[in-house]
Order: structure tokens, then C-alpha cells, then sequence
């Protein structure tokens, strides 16, 4: 296992959309895990394969995102799912995700219109076909995450006006 690069906007692979995992082999399982302990070192909740500069359609995630005293435990469990070729097949309602944030988005964090509930299909690492449904917090992370995968940030969601102006921010920032 090992921890890799995240790679963070204006990079331009993570503006490409990525392509399905047709076979489950070492080398995603390896991904996979890489994908997870990169995600806990960073830290993060979410993690796509594009993150790391791998055009596939993998996500991880924190399995207790949503534990209501994740945010107090010193010492927290440290576990992931990972998705493959996850899609969302049903969606409803709607929720601002408040202070959205990106490991690949540097310094920054906004308000994000969301679908409030939603139905994901997906492959578990074994290759099983699985459906569930995710509302509040861990639908947030799974529409962020599966964005990664279109290829779209956080920051395309926002208005253009507030997305102009983090442009320039990051322009400065990378020119100084
Ligand atoms: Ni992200």
C-alpha cells in the first residue's frame, strides 16, 4: 500500500471523464487500497480514482462519514467502501451541502445544490452488483465523488461569478 499524489485543479485529467472498470484485477485491488489510505491521510471522506491521476471509474469513501460523533472521536475507525462503475440511477429532492469541499480544490469551499436522496448502482470489490439507497451526507459525498468521475468539481456547480473569482485566486497563487 502506498500513499499517492492527489492532484488539484487546474490540472486538467480531472476534467476528463473516466472509463469503466471491466476487469477487477491486483492492480485495482491495489488502487483500491491506495485510494483508501490516501483518502485517511489526507483526510477526506471521499476519494476518486481521477484524484490520483487514474482515469477509471473507482470511488472510495469513509464508511462512518456519516456517524453523528465522527467529528469527536480522537481515535476514529478508520474503514472505506469502494464503489466501481457507480452510477446513480434515481434521484430526489434537494439539499444545500453547506461549505462543499475538494482535496483537489485547493483553499476553498462553497454551498452546493444537492439531490437530497438518491439510489446507486455499483460494483463491490468482489465484482457483486449492488443498489442502495443514500440520503443527507453520504448522498452528498457519492454525487461528489461520482462527478470526479464525469470529469466536474464542486466548483462547476457554483454560480460562474464565484467560480470566476476562485479562478483567479488560484491563478495568483500559482503565478507567485
Ligand atoms: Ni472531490
Amino acid at each position: 500500500m502506498s500513499i499517492r499524489k492527489i492532484l488539484t485543479y487546474p490540472e486538467k485529467s480531472l476534467a476528463q471523464p473516466s472509463v469503466r472498470v471491466e476487469h477487477i484485477d491486483d492492480e485495482v485491488r491495489t488502487l483500491i487500497e491506495d485510494m483508501g489510505e490516501t483518502m485517511f491521510d489526507a483526510p477526506g471522506v471521499g476519494l476518486a480514482a481521477p484524484q490520483i491521476g487514474v482515469n477509471q471509474r473507482i470511488i472510495v469513501y469513509d464508511s462512518h462519514a456519516a456517524d453523528p460523533e465522527r467529528g469527536e472521536n480522537e481515535n476514529p475507525v478508520k474503514e472505506f467502501t469502494a464503489l466501481i462503475n457507480p452510477e446513480i440511477i434515481n434521484a430526489s429532492g434537494s439539499i444545500v451541502s453547506e461549505g462543499e469541499a475538494c482535496l483537489s480544490v485547493e483553499d476553498y469551499s462553497a454551498n452546493v445544490k444537492r439531490y437530497e436522496h438518491i439510489t446507486v448502482k455499483a460494483q463491490d470489490i468482489d465484482g457483486n452488483d449492488i443498489e442502495f439507497e443514500a440520503s443527507g451526507i453520504l448522498a452528498v459525498i457519492m454525487q461528489h465523488e461520482i462527478d470526479h468521475l464525469d470529469g466536474i468539481l464542486f466548483i462547476d456547480r457554483i454560480s460562474a461569478l464565484k467560480r470566476t473569482m476562485y479562478k483567479k485566486k488560484i491563478s495568483k497563487k500559482k503565478a507567485s
